[in-house]
């Protein structure tokens, strides 16, 4: 917001006094409190609606408002995060007729921005009258790292490493026991040295699979245990001198880099099956998707724009199914930057006359475990998807991020984003001007035809009610 009260042509001076007046007057700089973790739901509240507040009583009432009037529903949602003090409305929408792999499905999606949903929801449509989606997982291996410092000779650690890396398996037996009865378990550890990197620098490079888990406590506490077992081994082996026992582990942690948690989700038709009702040169457009993509995949201020749009797919069902968006957003980004420069992650061409689109992403999701039997909406979601496994999440997901990706394409090139985007985001103005159930009729006629924008649709309503 500072950016409003910064006028470009104002003095370094005068921005620093503009920046101090403006922190006093409208940040309302407060004390800091010592405690807050310890006070009481009530006291928490009282405390931020009498410090932030002008009129508190307003301010505990919507907080209140958005209680659940289930008491035990509400402590279950208290108790997910910590200094609870309300919850944060997000809507749940369906976007449904997506045929995956020959099998049609309903996709949840939990996201803010209008238009998202009716985008999936469209391009499902679209795909399902021309073979619909496939998707394939083409690996699920997950990663983790201990870090560690050693200052000796590499080739004795290296020797160390390959007497010991058994003890690793065993150490964690009763960690993988139940993994392993699943079919997951350790794949891997390796020693890495990345001395050329950083000084003393090496790695425990492990890989996991965890099956239908997202994995990340079984692999940290796997990993815990491999800097224990690495420690107390390296004081019992002869070779090393007494500064060589003295490894240093710094951390111990799963990487949410999964370049080998990947899935394709893909479709395909004849050029000449892309035409509907508004699609009459079938063969043009094609050729201009590809253009669309190929200058994301060149123009990484682009592509961070086109991949963007995938994550609207992506994160809705991901945040919908109670899964870690943060992890898959990070490893998402750094997969479409593999290659040193961030590119597009969809792809298409035309070959033999046939369209082809799409989609290769790692994703490391979990249907067990975390959220998935806890928080009921994310129950519900998964349930509306068919209870799937992991690599059926995943694939559901990746051809949730291709639907929204093919729709946002699809409109830019054609009719430009901002059409549909605002006929969805019309909703929002009115709600924001409170206007009538009458009001709203008349809006909507008028709009009907009527390109919207934010003004227009402002001024109409300052019209309506002069
Ligand atoms: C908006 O949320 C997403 C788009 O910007 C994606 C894109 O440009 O491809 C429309």
């Amino acid at each position: 917001m500072l950016y409003f009260y910064l006028k470009p042509n104002i003095t370094i001076k005068s921005k620093t006094y503009l920046y101090k007046k403006y922190s006093q007057n409208h940040f309302n700089m407060k004390n800091a409190i010592a405690g807050f973790s310890k006070l009481s739901k009530e006291e928490k509240i009282n405390w931020i609606a009498n410090e932030y507040f002008s009129n508190p009583n307003e301010a505990i009432s919507t907080i209140k408002q958005y209680w659940n009037s289930d008491e035990n529903l509400q402590k279950l949602h208290d108790e997910f995060i910590e200094n609870t003090i309300t919850n944060f409305y997000l809507p749940m929408g369906i976007a449904p007729n997506f045929l995956v792999n020959g099998k049609y499905h309903s996709i949840p999606m939990v996201i803010e921005e209008s238009s998202v949903v009716a985008a999936a929801s469209k391009s499902a449509k679209y795909w399902s009258t021309r073979g619909g989606f496939k998707a394939t997982v083409l690996n699920s291996e997950k990663i983790g790292q201990v870090h560690f410092i050693y200052k000796g000779d590499s080739e004795k650690l290296e020797k160390f490493f390959s007497q010991i890396k058994n003890k690793f398996f065993i150490a964690t037996e009763s960690i993988t026991k139940n993994m392993q009865k699943r079919g997951g378990g350790i794949l891997d550890i390796e020693l890495r040295n990345k001395t050329n990197e950083l000084e003393n620098y090496y790695q425990l490079h492990a890989t996991f699979e965890t099956k239908d888990s997202m994995g990340a406590n079984f692999i940290n506490s796997c990993l815990e245990q491999f800097a224990k077992t690495l420690k107390e081994e390296s004081l019992l082996f002869d070779d090393f001198l007494e500064e060589e026992k003295n490894i240093e582990v710094i951390m111990s942690i799963l990487s949410n880099y999964v370049p080998n948690c990947v899935v394709r989700a893909e479709v395909s038709c004849k050029v000449e099956e892309l035409s509907d009702k508004n699609i009459s040169n079938p063969k043009e457009f094609a050729e201009k998707i590809i253009q669309a993509i190929r200058i994301a995949e060149v123009e990484p201020f682009r592509a961070v724009t086109h991949n963007k749009g995938i994550m609207n797919g992506v994160d809705a069902v991901v945040l919908a199914t109670g899964n870690d968006f943060r992890a898959v957003e990070a490893g998402v980004h750094v997969y479409a930057s593999r290659n040193g420069k961030y590119t597009s992650l969809s792809h298409a061409k035309i070959e033999n006359d046939i369209f082809t689109y799409w989609l290769e992403i790692p994703l490391a999701l979990g249907t067990v475990g975390g959220l998935t039997s806890l928080h009921p909406m994310v129950k519900m979601a998964l349930e509306i998807l068919g209870k799937p496994s992991a690599h059926d999440l995943m694939k559901l997901v990746a051809v949730t991020g291709l639907a929204q990706n093919f729709a946002a394409l699809r409109s830019l090139t054609t009719t430009g984003i901002q059409e549909g985007h605002m006929k969805m985001h019309i909703n929002n103005i009115l709600n924001q001007f409170k206007t009538t159930d009458e009001e709203r009729k008349l809006i909507k006629k008028h709009f009907e035809n009527n390109a919207i924008s934010h003004s227009v649709v402002v001024e109409f309503i300052e019209n309506l009610r002069k």
